[in-house]
């Protein structure tokens, strides 16, 4: 059974949640922070929001607290190859592009980013489509491997260890992998672990994951890059961090590089960094020189 939050523990719950993680909760959003902080709540001898609250800003346990705060709050909702094309894009235009200047020795390697990874199925699909393209056109894995790298990040901790991990579910995989990737690149574990599947090392070792909230400055810290995806994430922020993050984004996009951001999102009207590309119905920007 879910605790009550009253009006005046939901203000300070939600302003600690956007002040932590950027994450911004409208007023019709009192079931998220009872539905999904209970159990804590629970867990934490506490008796009522406001409790927990005190115990949450006041505990020296507070670094802890605040993570399992964020695990909870934030929404892990992710699948293999997501909407499609932008993977379509990255294999049939951005990959050839660059590839050719990596030939031409005008690039040394693709810097990707995967910048709200969840449990792993946006990085991952972006290795398959990366090694797929090498593999097809006549290059090595060892030439893959040298040339491409893939960090994915993410403010959940938990979510985090979960991509990692690289083991996902009979559920997790049904949902938008096809079928000769499937084949390909997992295998099934023994009886004991029944229904979990295995991602092949040859792609879990192509991605890098790392703990970065997407508030903190990037610039100096990771990147740069040459193709971002930052996809369905910025939907959860302010008008006023969205600005700020994408116009830290175009610091760390290295010239000529792409950004993709989620089929409900925009960059429109927050920053004037990059152009907008449409190609076979997909919406993609990249950085103006
Ligand atoms: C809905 S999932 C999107 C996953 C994937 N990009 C996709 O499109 O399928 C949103 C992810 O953003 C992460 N997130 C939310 N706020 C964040 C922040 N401030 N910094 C980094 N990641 C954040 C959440 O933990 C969650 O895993």
């Amino acid at each position: 059974m879910p605790f009550r939050v009253c009006h005046n523990e939901f203000r300070l719950l939600r302003d600690f949640v956007e002040q932590e993680s950027g994450v911004c909760l409208g007023d019709d959003k009192t079931y998220l922070i009872e539905n999904r902080l209970s159990k804590l709540v629970a867990e934490n001898g506490c008796k009522t929001f406001g409790e927990f609250y005190l115990k949450l800003t006041a505990s020296p346990l507070y670094d802890k607290l605040r993570a399992s705060v964020i695990d909870a709050i934030t929404t892990h909702e992710t699948l293999w190859f997501r909407d499609r094309l932008p993977f379509k894009m990255l294999e049939e235009k951005i990959l050839p592009e660059f590839h050719r200047e990596i030939r031409a020795g005008k690039r040394g390697s693709i810097n990707l980013w995967s910048a709200a990874c969840a449990t792993g199925q946006e990085p991952y699909s972006i290795a398959m489509t990366v090694l797929d393209f090498y593999l097809k056109n006549g290059y090595t894995e060892t030439a893959c491997c040298r040339e491409i790298q893939i960090l994915g990040t993410d403010i959940s901790g938990k979510t985090l260890s979960l991509a990692a991990a690289g083991k996902y579910d009979d559920n997790a995989v049904a949902r938008g992998l096809p079928p000769l990737y499937l084949n390909r690149y997992f295998s099934k574990t023994g009886q004991k672990t029944g229904n979990e599947w295995i991602l092949d090392d040859r792609i879990k070792n192509m991605v890098t994951f790392r703990l970065f909230n997407l508030k903190d400055p990037v610039a100096g810290i990771i990147g740069p890059f040459d193709i971002i995806f930052l996809r369905n994430v910025i939907i959860y922020f302010s008008e006023a961090f969205k600005k700020t993050l994408l116009n830290r984004i175009a610091r760390i996009l290295n010239p000529g590089g792409y950004l993709f951001v989620g089929a409900g999102e925009t960059v429109g009207g927050y920053s004037d960094a990059f152009s907008l590309m449409e190609q076979e119905g997909t919406v993609f920007y990249r950085l103006k020189s």
